[in-house]
């Protein structure tokens, strides 16, 4: 294959194409990318009993809700001392499935109620082996009328596993034949950017080596509810996941599982500012499993959203923009994209989705008309007949990857005033339908073909994400995703599509430049562009066997080659990377011959 890359023509790239989507999938948030690895802190969501609570000493443990700790956090921890305890007893957290010790300093917080003067010790052990990576003790003065506040911070050893629990310890002399009361205990690694309530520096850390550009949140279905009879009531409400985390009653979120919502708005939209992400913000729209609000009756919900955008985009001097500076951001924040509801084309969306996305659009844009809008579905039959100027419209891939290849060329005749949003896509089962638990090759080999035909295009398709990004690995529901994590260190792990997304976003042109070839495309696939004076040409293999692909750019001289490559099935699983991206430096007169091996993706960047 030889390719002559043309230094003039072309369009320009949209600056959002590679971007993150983002919900509380997999355990993604809580006990994730949330800095916060202690679990059930809050006892919410439907069943929250003692999970991850375990008795250290002979004392009982119960859930207390007659001692609340606010009016959202409704319960407490209660740990009853029998008469004539002596020594230190207390009770264990044990995290998501096991508490991450790392070599690192902890920031640890908890509230407690209950007649004690004296020592707390808070330590990091391990729950089978007994090893103290981490103690720590303070004095306390708590008493019982009511909850009082302590904060501790502490270096740890590295545990060499994820087995490891959190104590709180208290000397049970002083307590026989009573009980103390503990409330919302929160552990937190350092975190991004070092935020107070942040993300993991890790994990988000990660994420921020793809440079992606935009941040779709919170959901994807976790904004919605699946609860049958409840999908109004248990939506993602923005306003309940503002403010001091103790004052966030958190939700049984759509995947199973409670949400605390420690990860609430401002959070994400701080994550935005420290990673340099322009948040997409989806907001509710009537839309849930089993229940669709519309007309008249939409119109709270509308009043809703106008309160959410009051609070993210209002100055001091509003209502919800002084809430804001409140809770401790002053200036607005610099949200330009609004998405209305999630995949309205599907579970009865389809039918009021015109009418709603109408209602919403009228009183958003009567308010904000710089702001730009996304409607949840592409389904013309599900739109409004006629769309406003400058509406994205958002559209989601689950597919093999010979399906994926058949997308290449899907945008090439789209209708230049229509932007397209792809919020979701990821190959999700093999051309023989079998599900792809872990991604392969092949499958992120098709993945990279979609996206040169997504970017060829970028000048129409404005911004496209992989979905799921990120699961725990032992609380996941959905797969693949494009990386994961346990509580052992070091447990980062990218998939083969994660080397794909950072191959691409991190190397971008900002216009997309006209290429000749001596071959049409299959099953070598490309596209070029251009950034100052780098030029770049991403590759695909979708075959299987080796091309070798000669690159044509007058005047460039050097630079470099990336590539991932390993095998059609092959795929990196936890804590076993077998393929991940190899960097060559390449030097030519303005020609490049480069071996591109089967089930291959690579990236020329020359000058
Ligand atoms: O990415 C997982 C789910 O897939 C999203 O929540 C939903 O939008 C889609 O159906």
């Amino acid at each position: 294959v030889t390719l002559t890359v043309s230094k003039t023509g072309g369009n320009a790239s949209s600056p959002l194409l590679y971007g993150v989507m983002f919900e509380d999938i997999n355990n993604s948030g809580d006990g994730g990318i949330h800095g916060q690895v202690l679990k059930n802190n809050g006892f919410q969501g439907d069943n929250p009993g003692l999970t991850a609570y375990a008795a250290v000493g002979n004392v009982t443990l119960s859930q207390d809700t007659s001692n609340p700790l606010s009016s959202a956090i409704t319960s407490s921890l209660k740990v009853s001392v029998p008469s004539g305890a002596t020594g230190f007893m207390g009770f264990a957290n044990t995290g998501y499935n096991g508490v991450p010790v790392l070599k690192a300093t902890y920031a640890n917080y908890f509230w407690m109620k209950g007649t004690y003067s004296g020592v707390i010790t808070v330590r990091l052990v391990g729950s089978e082996s007994d090893i103290v990576y981490a103690s720590q003790n303070i004095t306390v003065n708590s008493n019982s009328s009511a909850f009082s506040y302590y904060e501790t911070s502490f270096s740890s050893a590295e545990s060499p596993d994820g087995n490891n629990e959190w104590q709180l310890l208290f000397d049970a002399a002083e307590v026989a034949g009573s009980s103390l009361n503990f409330g919302l205990v929160q552990l937190f690694p350092p975190t991004y950017n070092d935020r107070y309530n942040g993300l993991r520096d890790d994990v988000a850390s990660f994420m921020a080596d793809i440079q992606p550009s935009f941040l779709r949140f919170p959901g994807g279905n976790n904004l919605l509810s699946s609860r049958e009879g409840a999908s109004t009531s248990n939506r993602w409400k923005w306003n309940e996941t503002i403010g001091p985390v103790v004052d966030r009653p958190g939700r049984e979120g759509d995947w199973g599982y409670p949400n605390t919502d420690a990860l609430g708005l401002d959070e994400y939209l701080y994550w935005c500012e420290d990673m340099g992400l322009t948040p997409i913000l989806a907001v509710w729209d009537g839309h849930s499993f089993g229940e669709i609000v519309s007309g008249s009756d939409l119109d709270p919900y509308v009043d809703d959203i106008l309160d959410e955008l009051e609070y993210v985009l209002g100055d001091v001097s509003t209502p919800y923009g002084a809430l804001r500076a409140k809770n401790g951001r002053t200036d607005p924040w610099p949200v330009k994209y609004i998405e209305v509801g999630n995949e309205d084309n599907l579970s009865e969306g389809c039918d009021t989705y015109a009418s709603r996305f109408t209602q919403i659009y009228d009183a958003i844009h009567a308010q904000y008309p710089n702001l730009t809008l996304i409607a949840s579905t592409t389904d013309s039959s599900c739109l409004p007949s006629t769309l406003p100027p400058g509406v994205w419209t958002d559209i989601h891939y689950y597919e093999t990857p010979d399906e994926f290849v058949s997308l290449f060329n899907e945008w090439d005749n789209w209708s230049r005033d229509r932007p397209i949003f792809v919020g979701e896509y990821a190959s999700t089962t093999g051309n023989d339908g079998s599900t792809t638990y872990w991604s392969n090759m092949q499958g992120s080999c098709s993945e990279a073909v979609y996206m040169i035909g997504l970017e060829r295009n970028s000048d129409i398709v404005k911004a496209a994400s992989f979905a799921p990004v990120l699961e725990h690995f032992d609380l996941a529901e959905w797969s693949p995703d494009l990386y994961g994590l346990d509580s052992s260190p070091g447990s980062l792990t990218g998939s083969t599509s994660y080397y794909v997304q950072k191959m691409f976003s991190t190397n971008r042109g900002t216009a997309i430049l006209p290429v000749t070839s001596d071959t049409g495309f299959g099953p070598v696939y490309w596209v070029a562009s251009v950034a100052g004076s780098t030029y770049y040409v991403k590759l695909a293999n979708y075959g299987s066997s080796a091309e070798t692909v000669t690159v044509e750019i007058e005047g460039t001289s050097s630079g470099k080659l990336e590539m991932l490559s390993g095998g059609e099935f092959i795929s990196n699983y936890p804590h076993n990377v077998s393929i991940s991206t190899q960097t060559s430096d390449v030097s030519g007169s303005g020609s490049f011959t480069i071996s591109l091996p089967a089930w291959a993706v690579g990236v020329l960047a020359v000058s």
